[in-house]
């Protein structure tokens, strides 16, 4: 055996009712490499590391770590191998603190010094650059600021074997370039990093080699170095594909809603305007209170002042029913909680917010459900076996599209995205950016926060920015540049 590869899997299989999962997976980690493992929504890479962390049983295939074999490993085994994983989901307790949920892990029985224990967090904390109250429950933390306690977590105890799926799917820039140090630190320690992303341009950035899979199966391993991104996603995506975003021209001079002064929600004194058949990006670091006068304007926080008008009149949204009745649609940030019944399954998922639209005297047509969401599992290239699968059991992305598909079946005339391709792998993202553009050219209008600069860059016609809970600009098409937009919300 190679004493280099610290992990190997071999013929590793996973069947679920209608799905093979992984099919016969055979590759192996290196000691000290950062791997990226690399797929389509759905490819498997999150089956294949739940396997390795013992959190699912294979049906076939062995699993290699150090000198020993397991056909199946139990979660146990695998951390007595010094194996953390942070999965897609996030494992934290969140009615513990912060400290809590980094140490208190393998404590179960044990007396616990909580004195001791906060000191120690704190110290973890501030050396990883995280400036995140040890004392704060975690439930109160935003999503971002609950990934990277996640790491922290994992950093806590004597890791060998780093597996991170997804890590910064919640974070923006900032917080990204955090954990990029962080990794780099790791690497220099000699831990081994299994690294998830559907940002190639991380891949590209920290990791030494890379996995592709497709449809369950391995396709190839390549040194980062001898590969390009054109070749990357090829291999992912089995066929050549169109990269770049859209051109359009389809903006009316037609204004249909005009946000004045609107405050609340830990934000003040936002105002925009949006016009038919436009995008407008909306940028901003993380707490600059982007989703939070998003929520504000769509009637799901309260509003401390300010006026709405839409198509030149006022209006007021106490909450999100009245929202909806003015033609707004919301995808929201946090997908899994504000926008998906994970144990409905997908056809009712999707047409959930539009039952009104498919039924006949208060009876829902099932024709007509299953027509409109075959519709769009379609048009998203969903991955299932069938529309009744319950959305609990789809891969991280493929929840995501599910969100997606339920509120443009809604049909709102103007669409607020937050976030739209996060979790979204490069071949999906594209239909997404179609899918905008046939909206804005049907005449809708869109409202997208995004914190991929390039994407919100290519896709909008102007870009409001944010900063500390204020507006700190409006930026036109001519004036778009990086520097520019980054600068305005770091607030210089
Ligand atoms: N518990 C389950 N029951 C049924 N099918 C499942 C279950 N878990 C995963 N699957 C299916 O297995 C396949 C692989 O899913 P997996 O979560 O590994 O994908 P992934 O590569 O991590 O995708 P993503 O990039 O979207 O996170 C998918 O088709 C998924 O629907
Ligand atoms: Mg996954």
């Amino acid at each position: 055996m190679n004493t280099d590869i610290v992990l190997s899997v071999e013929n590793l299989t996973k069947y679920y009712p209608g799905v093979v999962a992984l099919d016969h997976v055979s590759f192996g980690i290196k000691r000290g490499e950062v791997h990226a493992l690399l797929g389509e929504n759905g490819a498997g890479k999150s089956t294949l590391i739940k396997a390795v962390a013992g959190a699912i049983e294979p049906d076939e295939g062995l699993i290699h770590i150090g000198n020993d074999s397991y056909g199946k490993i139990s979660p146990k085994e695998s951390r007595e191998h010094n194996i953390e994983v942070i999965f897609q989901e996030f494992n934290l307790v969140p009615t513990l603190t912060v400290a809590e949920n980094i140490l208190l892990g393998d404590k179960r029985g044990k007396l616990v010094d909580f004195k001791q224990m906060r000191r120690i967090a704190k110290e973890l904390l501030s050396s990883l650059g995280i400036k995140i109250d040890p004392d704060r429950l975690v439930r109160e933390l935003t999503p971002a600021q609950q990934e990277l306690v996640e790491i922290s977590k994992a950093i806590a105890k004597d890791v060998k074997i780093l597996i991170m799926d997804e890590p910064t799917a919640p974070l923006t820039m900032h917080e990204t370039e955090l954990l990029f140090k962080i990794i780099e630190r790791l690497k220099k320690d000699g831990v081994t990093i299994i690294y998830i992303s559907h940002r190639m341009e991380e891949i590209f950035k920290i990791c030494d080699r890379v996995t592709v899979m497709r449809d369950g199966k391995y396709i190839q391993t390549l040194d980062i170095a001898k590969t390009d991104r054109e070749e990357l996603i090829q291999l992912m995506v089995g066929r050549k594909l169109e990269t770049d975003y859209p051109v359009r021209d389809c903006v009316k001079d037609e204004t249909v809603l005009e946000v004045e002064n609107l405050s609340g929600n830990g934000v003040s004194d936002i105002s925009f305007s949006l016009k038919k058949g436009e995008i407008l990006g909306v940028a901003g670091l993380v707490g600059s209170g982007r989703t939070e006068i998003i929520r504000v304007l769509y009637g799901a926080e309260p509003a401390d002042g300010g006026s709405v008008k839409i198509n030149g009149e006022a209006v007021h949204i106490k909450r999100v029913t009245d929202a909806i009745r003015l033609g707004f649609g919301l995808i929201p940030e946090d997908r899994k909680a504000q926008g998906l019944f994970l144990n409905m399954d997908i056809k009712w998922n999707i047409v959930f917010n539009n039952i009104r639209a498919i039924s006949k005297h208060g009876v829902v047509s099932e024709k007509k459900e299953k027509e409109t969401a075959d519709t769009y599992c379609k048009k998203l290239r969903i991955k299932t076996p069938s529309l009744s699968q319950k959305a609990v059991n789809l891969s991280g992305g493929n929840q995501q599209k599910v969100v997606l598909a339920k509120t443009l079946a809604q049909n709102a005339r103007i669409v607020i995205f937050d976030e739209p391709t996060r979790g979204i792998d490069v071949g999906a993202k594209q239909e997404i950016y179609l899918l905008m553009n046939e909206m804005v050219e049907a005449g809708k209008s869109i409202i997208m926060i995004s914190s991929d600069m390039e994407e919100l860059l290519g896709m909008s016609d102007r870009i409001v920015v944010l900063s500390e809970g204020k507006q700190a600009g409006t930026v036109e098409k001519e004036n778009f540049s990086q520097e520019y937009i980054l600068n305005l919300a770091s607030g210089e």
